[in-house]
């Protein structure tokens, strides 16, 4: 099964305005001047999606948000609609990353429901899991992520509507990864969990991102293993030229 890899920058709660657009600018530019057998999406905050969306007019890079809420509109103060997201032009939404379960004490159930209403109005989602360290270290790591895709992930997704990004919460930020061994043992694991739910022809189809560390000098290594389909990238994803190296990386 050939899946067109996804290279998805998260750039979580960074850049003002100047820095953001020049930024996407850059990105843009690298992404326009060569050919490139994969797919881009960047997720930016909030505030510089409507910005941005001019910025990668012409290009083939999506554009994403970090969060959405599950209602349509309505007394929610402080949050955004899937409508609002797709209004600004917007085609995916990250949603369930760990730092907003830890941060935000969001549930499976409620990232479950916020899927639903993205998938309702047209968006995809990339939906995040992801082990932590003590998890890891007691031999847990399949079973949360299990969980977690029992959990998040709605009986209506399809390949179409959602990525899944496996990040290991020990991993994120840390300039730490497993092992190419382990990463690949833990895909092939939500694979399988995702068959379970959704049937095989819809798991198969299915990416399956790596997100925590990823860097230009580790990217080809994760992003050859069979059940891994693209990246989710942070620190990296500021920096245009990093960016690029990646996907440039990881379809040699
Ligand atoms: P990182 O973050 O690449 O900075 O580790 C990844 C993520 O949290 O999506």
């Amino acid at each position: 099964m050939v899946r067109k890899k996804l290279i998805a920058g998260n750039w979580k709660m960074n850049c003002l305005q100047a820095e953001g657009i020049a930024l996407a600018k850059e990105v843009a530019a690298k992404v326009k001047a060569q050919k490139f057998d994969c797919d881009f999406l960047i997720c930016p905050p909030f505030t510089l999606l409507g910005a941005i969306k001019k910025c990668l007019r012409g290009t083939k890079i999506a554009l994403g948000a970090q969060d959405v809420h599950f209602a349509e509109k309505g007394a929610h103060t402080g949050d955004i609609s899937s409508l609002m997201l797709t209004d600004l032009g917007c085609t995916y939404t990250i949603i369930g990353h760990s730092e907003r379960r830890v941060d935000h004490f969001e549930s499976n159930e409620l990232i479950n429901k916020k899927a639903v209403a993205a998938h309702q109005a047209g968006l995809n989602t990339v939906i995040c899991i992801g082990e932590t360290g003590e998890e890891r270290d007691a031999g847990k790591t399949i079973k949360v992520c299990q969980d977690e895709i029992d959990g998040s992930v709605p009986n209506d997704a399809t390949a179409k509507n959602t990525v899944i990004a496996y990040e290991p919460i020990w991993a994120i930020g840390t300039g730490k990864t497993p092992t190419a061994a382990d990463v690949e043992e833990v895909h092939a694991a939500i694979r399988k969990a995702l068959t379970k739910k959704l049937g095989k022809a819809t798991a198969n189809k299915m990416r399956i991102l790596y997100g925590g560390s990823v860097k230009p000098s580790n990217a080809a290594e994760l992003l050859s293993l069979p059940d891994v389909d693209g990246a989710l990238i942070g620190g990296a994803s500021l920096k245009a030229e990093d960016f690029i190296n990646i996907a440039i990386n990881s379809t040699k």
